[in-house]
């Protein structure tokens, strides 16, 4: 096991962050932590990296406790952190050779890794320049680049595609397979569904400092099997439709966007759902039935939207 913690607590002040947390994660994995905002994803890998004390439980890294490896342990692991966090003033090259040397990386081995994080991360062309000159996604990038230098066994990579163009994203989760197929574990952590979808062999879904749900992708959806996903387009939605749908036995869930109503029942009965549409009088424009996604896992599970903004 890379990774295994039991039992894990953690309070700000009053607040319960990580509430009786265990999970644990196997050599090679691909592992992703899905969950909203405020769900506790951050606040558990700084624990995992010993970057936050603990109220209650055990953290044991490559087989031995954080509490008594710590450096050890560290030296082995690379963080993206959420904040992006390089050195400005200074150029690509140079940040990943200073990140490389507080490694402990010297001479050819320093050079050599410098190079590889470069060219991974595809910077090498641009290694002279500095961030400042940088989009966002090359920035994430660097970011990257500063974490592999020294070739860790265990990468965390906590929400490295927020707020880049989709060509930066496609360019990062690639990245994340090829570090993974190169035999490293790696926690990718995200509350994109769809990310998480693509590229993780096994999924925990956090919420509330809790793990609700673990498992491979099609695991998950099995806890959702015998649920029926229904996308119903209409003109001029409401909430009161909302509201209507959500008191019918069979609808698990209801939620809006834009102009589609999507609806989770736990039995195949159409019928009553299309009788609420007809009672409020409302144009339906089509009607669709999908497979569960990992985002309707989540909402059957906690009767809340995984996405920000979402209803
Ligand atoms: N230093 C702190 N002091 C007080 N509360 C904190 C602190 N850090 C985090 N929290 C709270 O703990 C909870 C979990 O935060 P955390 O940053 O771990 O969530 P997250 O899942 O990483 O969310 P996000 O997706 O927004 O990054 C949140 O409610 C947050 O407000
Ligand atoms: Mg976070």
């Amino acid at each position: 096991m890379i990774i295994e913690v039991n039992d894990l607590i953690k309070r700000y002040k009053d607040f319960l962050a990580i509430d009786h947390l265990n999970l644990t994660i196997g050599d090679g994995e691909l592992f992703g932590l899905l969950g909203p905002n405020g769900a506790g994803k951050t606040t558990l890998v700084n624990a995992i990296l010993g970057l936050t004390a603990v109220d209650h439980g055990t953290i044991n890294v490559f087989g031995e406790a954080l509490s008594t490896s710590e450096r050890a342990i560290k030296k082995q692991i690379g963080l993206v952190p959420q904040d992006i966090a390089v050195y400005p003033e200074l150029t690509a090259q140079e940040n990943v050779t200073l990140f490389g040397k507080l490694f402990g990386l010297r001479g050819e081995a320093l050079r050599k890794g410098v190079a590889d994080a470069l060219e991974f991360t595809g910077l090498t062309d641009i290694r002279n320049k500095k961030p400042s000159q940088f989009s966002g996604g090359m920035k994430r990038r660097l970011n990257i680049a500063c974490a592999i230098v020294h070739k860790p066994r265990l990468i965390i990579m906590d929400e490295p595609t927020v707020g880049i163009d989709p060509q930066s994203r496609n360019y990062i989760l690639e990245s994340v397979k090829k570090l993974n197929d190169m035999h490293c574990t790696v926690i990718y952590i995200s509350h994109y569904m769809e990310e998480v979808a693509s590229i993780c062999t096994r999924i925990a879904i956090v919420d509330k400092g809790r793990i609700i749900a673990k498992g491979t992708q099609e695991e998950l959806g099995r806890l959702i099997e015998d649920d029926q996903v229904v996308s119903v387009g209409v003109t001029a939605p409401d909430y009161s439709i909302i509201e209507k749908l959500k008191r019918l036995p069979a609808v698990k869930d209801a939620t809006v966007d834009g102009h589609t109503i999507r609806i989770v029942l736990s039995e195949r009965k159409l019928n009553a759902v299309l009788d609420t549409f007809l009672e409020e009088d409302l144009t339906i424009t089509k009607i669709e039935t999908n497979t569960p996604t990992l985002e309707d896992v989540f909402l059957t599970l906690t009767g809340r939207a995984l996405r920000e903004g979402a209803q």
